[in-house]
C-alpha cells in the first residue's frame, strides 16, 4: 500500500491483462485476452459489436469476474472483486450511460455517493471549489457547476461525468463510446479532454466504433474480434483500410494469401535449386 499517493512514471505500465476468459453459457465472450496500458496512454479499444469489448471492460471494472486469467495493477496481481474495489484500486469507468441525475446540478452530480463531509456536515464550500478544480485541470466549458445537468449539452455532459470519473484520483480512466452520441463540435471537445487526460500522466482505455476519433487521439489501437485479440498497432502505423480489415476479419485472408504465396515462392525456389 505504498504506491497509490505517487503516480506511476510516464510511459510506465499501469494495468494489464493476460490470458483472460469469460463465458457467458454458451457465449465465449473473452478468449485468452490480454491488454496493458500505460501511463499517459492511450488506447483505443476497437471491434464489431460483440467482439467483447463492453465485457472486458466489465471485467476491468469489476462488474463482471473473470472465469480465469490474471489482472496486474501497478505490477501487482490483482482482484478486481466489485465495482467499489475497482474504484479503490484507482480504475475509474464511464460507462456509455453516463448516469447522471439530470435535477441535480453538477457538484452533486461530481460527488454523489462520494460526498466531502466536515463533521455530520456536507462541505458544498469544498465540493464546489474541488469541482472547479477538475473542470479546469480538464479545461472543460461548463458555465456554471451550480445548473442541473438538464441544462447542459451532450459535450458537457460527458464532461461531467468524465470529471467525476476523476474524483478518486485514479491511475486509469476507461471511456466506453464517448463520442458515440455528440456532434463534431462536441467530440472535438471530448477528444480534448481525452488529451488532458494522457497529459496528466493517466492510462486511458477508449472503447470506440469512430475511427477518426481513434485515429485523433490514441497512441495505440488494440481491435477485438470474436472476443479474441485480432490486432494491434502504433496509431502512425495503422491506415483505416488496416484498421477495418482486422476489425472485419479480412485481415485474415490477406496473411493467409501472403503466407501462402510466400510458401508457394520459398517451393518455387526449393524447386527451382534442385
Ligand atoms: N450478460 C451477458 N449475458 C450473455 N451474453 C452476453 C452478456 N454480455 C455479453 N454477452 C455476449 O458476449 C459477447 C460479447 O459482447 P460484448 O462484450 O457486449 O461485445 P461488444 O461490446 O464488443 O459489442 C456477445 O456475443 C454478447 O452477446
Ligand atoms: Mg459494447
Amino acid at each position: 500500500m505504498t504506491t497509490s499517493a505517487t503516480a506511476p512514471a510516464r510511459g510506465q505500465v499501469v494495468l494489464s491483462l493476460a490470458g483472460v476468459n469469460k463465458r457467458f453459457g454458451a457465449v465465449q465472450a473473452l478468449s485468452d485476452v490480454h491488454l496493458e496500458v500505460a501511463a499517459g496512454e492511450v488506447v483505443a479499444l476497437v471491434g464489431d459489436n460483440g467482439a467483447g469489448k463492453s465485457t472486458l471492460v466489465k471485467v476491468i471494472s469489476g462488474v463482471y469476474q473473470p472465469d480465469n486469467g490474471e489482472i496486474f495493477y501497478d505490477g501487482k496481481k490483482v482482484t478486481v472483486s466489485g465495482p467499489s474495489a475497482a474504484q479503490e484500486l484507482g480504475v475509474a469507468t464511464v460507462f456509455q450511460d453516463l448516469a447522471l441525475c439530470d435535477n441535480l446540478d453538477v457538484v452533486a452530480n461530481l460527488f454523489l455517493g462520494q460526498e466531502r463531509l466536515i463533521g455530520p456536515i456536507i462541505d458544498e464550500a469544498g465540493m464546489e471549489k474541488e469541482a472547479w478544480r477538475l473542470l479546469r485541470s480538464l479545461s472543460a466549458k461548463i458555465p456554471s457547476v451550480r445548473i442541473p445537468i438538464a441544462s447542459l449539452s451532450g459535450g458537457q455532459r460527458q464532461t461531467v461525468a468524465i470529471a467525476r470519473s476523476l474524483v478518486g484520483a485514479p491511475k486509469v480512466v476507461m471511456l466506453d463510446e464517448p463520442t458515440a452520441a455528440l456532434g463534431v463540435a462536441q467530440t472535438a471537445e471530448v477528444l480534448n479532454l481525452i488529451e488532458r487526460l494522457r497529459e496528466s500522466g493517466l492510462g486511458v482505455i477508449l472503447v470506440s466504433h469512430n475511427m477518426a476519433d481513434v485515429q485523433a487521439v490514441a497512441d495505440r489501437i488494440v481491435v477485438m474480434r470474436l472476443g479474441r485479440n485480432a490486432a494491434e498497432f502504433r496509431v502512425e502505423e495503422a491506415t483505416t483500410a488496416q484498421l477495418v480489415a482486422a476489425i472485419t476479419g479480412a485481415s485474415d485472408n490477406v496473411v493467409a494469401a501472403r503466407t501462402a504465396r510466400t510458401a508457394h515462392a520459398a517451393d518455387a525456389k526449393g524447386a527451382s535449386d534442385e
